[in-house]
């Protein structure tokens, strides 16, 4: 009998919250992003001209993942913490983790339920509801502003991120394409010998050394088979 669980990293994208109605990034079709221009919508350049239409972008996908429902992977995710210690890293900012159940969950790129001031980083807050407007200010008075990290902003996580990943005994990828900076770097950052278990129906292209164990299809389906033998590395 183990004295300390082993300890799994789960890195996650949209793609693990496509079953709950989330539409993934890739989806977007002709560099539309549920019907808007990335650089409209999610931008620090597009908060500075348009704040309005970034924060209806925001309300929007605020209020589809308010409707959401963790899915079977999510679950099943969560549910490995019986057996191992269980870190999320996942892209996505909404809280389908959390609801599911999994106890360490660390946004790369934000969190959609919370707002942060436009004039001090640290006043971070959840929003009541789902809709956030202009006007709605910190203490100090700054505008508040989505708690997202947008398309060439620093990702104030990453280092952290990358020291669990460090640490890790088995690294877990469902649903990311790996596209997206410096999310996708984070592979680099396993010992030697540490397997690579991929969920994707389309999995993204993965070059390590180490073993790698890719289950191609939707992550409700897979996360099962990947559970059972997870359990095989418990023993
Ligand atoms: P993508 O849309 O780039 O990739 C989603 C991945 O999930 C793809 O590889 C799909 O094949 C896969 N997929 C789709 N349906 C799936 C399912 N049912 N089960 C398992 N996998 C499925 O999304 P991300 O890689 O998360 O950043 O994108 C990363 C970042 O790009 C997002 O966080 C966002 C975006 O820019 C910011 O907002 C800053």
């Amino acid at each position: 009998m183990r004295t300390s669980k082993k300890h799994i990293v789960a890195l996650t994208g949209a793609g693990i919250s496509q079953e709950s109605g989330l539409r993934t990034f890739r989806d977007s079709q002709n560099g539309l992003w549920e019907g808007y221009r990335i650089e409209d919508v999610a931008t620090p350049e597009a908060w500075r001209t348009n704040p309005e239409l970034v924060l209806d972008f925001y309300n929007m996908r605020r209020r589809q993942a308010a409707d959401a429902q963790p899915n079977h992977a999510h679950i099943t995710l969560a549910q490995l913490e019986k057996y191992f210690k269980v870190t999320v890293i996942t892209q996505n900012v909404d809280a389908l983790h959390e609801t599911a159940g999994s106890s360490v969950v660390i946004h790369l790129h934000g969190e959609l339920t919370k707002a942060r001031s436009t004039i001090n980083p640290d006043y971070v807050i959840e929003i009541e509801g789902t809709e956030l407007t202009i006007g709605e200010t910190c203490p100090e008075g700054g505008q508040l502003r989505p708690h997202i990290v947008w398309f060439g902003e620093a990702v104030p996580l990453i280092e952290h991120a990358a020291d669990l990943v460090r640490l890790c005994d088995i690294l877990l990828i469902v649903g990311t394409s790996l596209v997206v900076y410096p999310a996708a770097s984070l592979i680099q950052f396993i010992r030697p010998a540490v397997p690579i278990f991929v969920i994707d129906p389309m999995p993204p292209s993965v070059s390590s050394d180490n073993p790698l164990n890719f289950f191609v299809g939707k992550a409700s389906e897979q996360m099962d088979k990947v559970f059972e033998q997870l359990l095989e590395f418990h023993k």
